[in-house]
């Protein structure tokens, strides 16, 4: 497993309340396997990923990521577990301004000591980006920036990606077509996806839907 999470609770301070954000949640993801998350805004879907990042302490049960366990480890085992095995994709894609979309795919993968300058224009190739190479993000439209987050994201060949709505200010029919692509590469990767977005027609492309309601996780059937 990529992923393992057992008896998962986490209380947020909200006013003078103490709120059960997470309530002893449980969550398997397997190597190669793709699975979206769905849930109303606020019911703690981003908490999770950042928990499951090591960006946020576990306050209660059990987070495993690629043989880690993150309740136990310390702050640098938690950078080098980012640096090492984590890809994120962040809503607002994070792109680095001052570097360009080449320097910027190349990031990830040597922070991780994996560059390989071949398999970074590969994913290029096929997300049909290598044409920008030479640009800087500011020049990029919304789904290209996107595209340019994912091949970073990847190319440091992490064990599991977390993405969080990149589809978020994409038309749909764009949305769909990204994460398709986005679910062949992490499968040929053998890279395990867990993604937030709250489009049905997205998240039908994944293996599995998760819905987040009350702390805890449901599969999706509908
Ligand atoms: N560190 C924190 N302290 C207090 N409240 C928080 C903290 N982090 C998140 N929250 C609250 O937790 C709830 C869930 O937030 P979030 O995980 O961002 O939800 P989602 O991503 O599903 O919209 C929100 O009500 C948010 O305001
Ligand atoms: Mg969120």
């Amino acid at each position: 497993m990529s992923l393992t999470i057992q008896g998962l609770s986490h209380q947020i301070i909200d006013g003078d309340n103490h709120r059960h954000l997470l309530d002893n949640l449980s969550l398997s993801v397997a190597q190669g396997e793709c699975v979206a998350l769905m849930g109303e805004s606020g019911s703690g879907k981003t908490t999770l990923l950042n928990l499951i990042a090591g960006l946020e302490p576990v306050q209660q049960g059990k987070i495993d990521v690629a043989g880690l366990a993150l309740q136990q480890a310390s702050d640098k085992q938690l950078s080098q577990l980012r640096k090492q095995h984590i890809g994120i994709i962040f809503q607002q894609f994070n792109l680095l301004t001052s570097l360009s979309v080449q320097d910027n795919i190349e990031f990830s993968a040597k922070l991780a000591g994996r560059y390989n300058a071949e398999h970074g224009l590969a994913l290029a190739e096929q997300l049909g980006i290598s044409e920008l190479l030479n640009k800087y993000p500011a020049t990029l439209s919304g789904g290209e920036m996107q595209r340019v987050a994912i091949a970073r994201a990847l190319n440091s060949r992490p064990q599991l990606l977390l993405a969080d709505e990149p589809t978020g200010n994409l038309d749909e029919n764009n949305s769909c077509h990204v994460v398709e692509q986005l679910v062949n590469l992490a499968k040929s990767n053998n890279t395990a996806l867990l993604m937030v977005t709250h489009s049905v027609d997205v998240a039908r492309s994944m293996d599995k839907i998760y819905r987040l309601q009350d702390g805890s996780l449901s599969l999706f059937t509908g």
